[in-house]
């Protein structure tokens, strides 16, 4: 053996070479032919997350069941053409400035009127239409955490006035794959003028694996005794409302189809809610939400400093292709998006999401797979 492969061997043995980090691929190009890439992480155990820097999308997660067997459990497409075409409904992407609905595209800072993009008639969704956060290049470099992970620091300078939102805008995003199967991503953003920042990831999950017929029969249970109800054009009436006796409690597992039926003909068509998830005093981190695949035992536990989570249960899926040619039918995946509420900028009885000048917008969600 010469000394480099008993290093190798020694490194294998004690984990040192796992979190194994692969140098960036090519991934496309923007129809304004700008080069995406796309990278890979790699924990020991084989769990594998991929990131493009298009919108600093999730594009892979590969996790295994109670046998071992991997499944990428994330909808998504094969190349950066998949997320520019009319298939996307935000799979995976980094979701802002202002995640959710800011009714009618308006709001007032400091007596001052802006207007944005009516992308979601009558109201503004997901940031805006050409340069919301997921449809821009994020600069990325390689970055190691404190606590032993790998992971991708993507950062993006929004000009002020970009997508009609006020201030010039410092975002990073920071994934971060950990030993123990557990996907961190870090937010932080820094402006120059009074601005509402609300950022989320929007995968959509199947614990069976994407592309697998329906997500109806996963049991999920939300932290959350309470709910944002809200009118038929999925705008909070500012009201705080218990869960309980309606279809909207997950406070105990239950399966997601059990009683989906009843929200059919209403205007979420579905579930398309925000949680107010249950804190402590001064708890910084809280659990948000667990999900379960009987089938394949696969489990997500979710926390999160944000106050509350959106649960989609993939309402508009419509049979478009993804990754590997597989066919995302209605309702077979399931966001579960760590947010404050939607239209908080216009409803100050909510959590605040104007971030001044000279503060740091900073908000962590995990992501913890286990399987039994
Ligand atoms: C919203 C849904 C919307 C979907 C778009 C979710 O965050 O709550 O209403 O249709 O995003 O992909």
């Amino acid at each position: 053996m010469t000394r480099f492969s008993i290093l190798l061997a020694a490194a294998l043995t004690l984990g040192i070479a796992g979190n194994v980090q692969a140098k960036p691929a090519d991934f496309g190009k923007t129809k304004d032919g700008k080069k995406v890439q796309i990278y890979t992480l790699e924990n020991e155990n084989g769990v594998t997350a991929k990131i493009s820097t298009l919108g600093a999308t999730l594009v892979e997660l590969h996790v295994p069941d109670k046998n071992g067997k991997f499944a990428d459990v994330i909808l998504g497409f094969d190349d950066a053409s998949g997320y520019q075409g009319d298939g996307n409904q935000y799979f995976g992407c980094t979701t802002g400035r202002v995640c959710n609905r800011i009714a009618k595209g308006k709001f007032k800072i400091d007596g001052k009127e802006y207007t944005l993009a009516i992308n979601n008639e009558p109201n503004h969704l997901h940031g805006g239409v050409e340069r919301s956060l997921d449809k821009v290049i994020w600069k990325a470099k390689e970055i190691t955490s404190k606590d032993g992970g790998k992971g991708v620091s993507f950062t993006y300078t929004s000009p002020d006035g970009e997508e009609g939102y006020p201030g010039k805008v410092n975002f990073t995003v920071n994934y971060v794959l950990l030993k123990k199967n557990t996907l961190r991503i870090y937010y932080r953003a820094k402006t120059d003028k009074a601005t509402p920042i609300n950022l989320t990831n929007h995968a959509y999950f199947n614990l069976a694996g994407a592309g697998s017929e329906t997500v109806l029969n996963h049991m999920l249970r939300i932290n959350a005794d309470k709910y944002t109800p809200g009118d038929n054009t999925l705008i909070p009436t500012g009201k705080i409302e218990p869960v309980k006796g309606t279809v909207l409690d997950f406070t105990k597992f239950k399966k997601i189809g059990a009683r989906i039926k009843k929200l059919d003909d209403t205007a979420a068509l579905g579930y398309d809610h925000n949680y107010v998830i249950n804190r402590k005093k001064g708890q910084k981190i809280a659990l948000a939400a667990i999900l379960r695949d009987p089938g394949s035992g696969r489990k997500l536990t979710i926390r999160t400093t944000e106050p509350g989570i959106q649960f989609y249960t993939g309402n508009f899926l419509k049979d478009q292709k993804g990754k590997g040619g597989k066919t995302y039918a209605h309702r077979s995946a399931l966001c579960l998006e760590t947010q404050h509420y939607p239209n908080s900028v216009n409803q100050p009885n909510f959590p605040n999401t104007v971030l001044k000048p000279g503060d740091v917008y900073e908000s962590t969600t995990v992501y913890a797979f286990s399987a039994d």
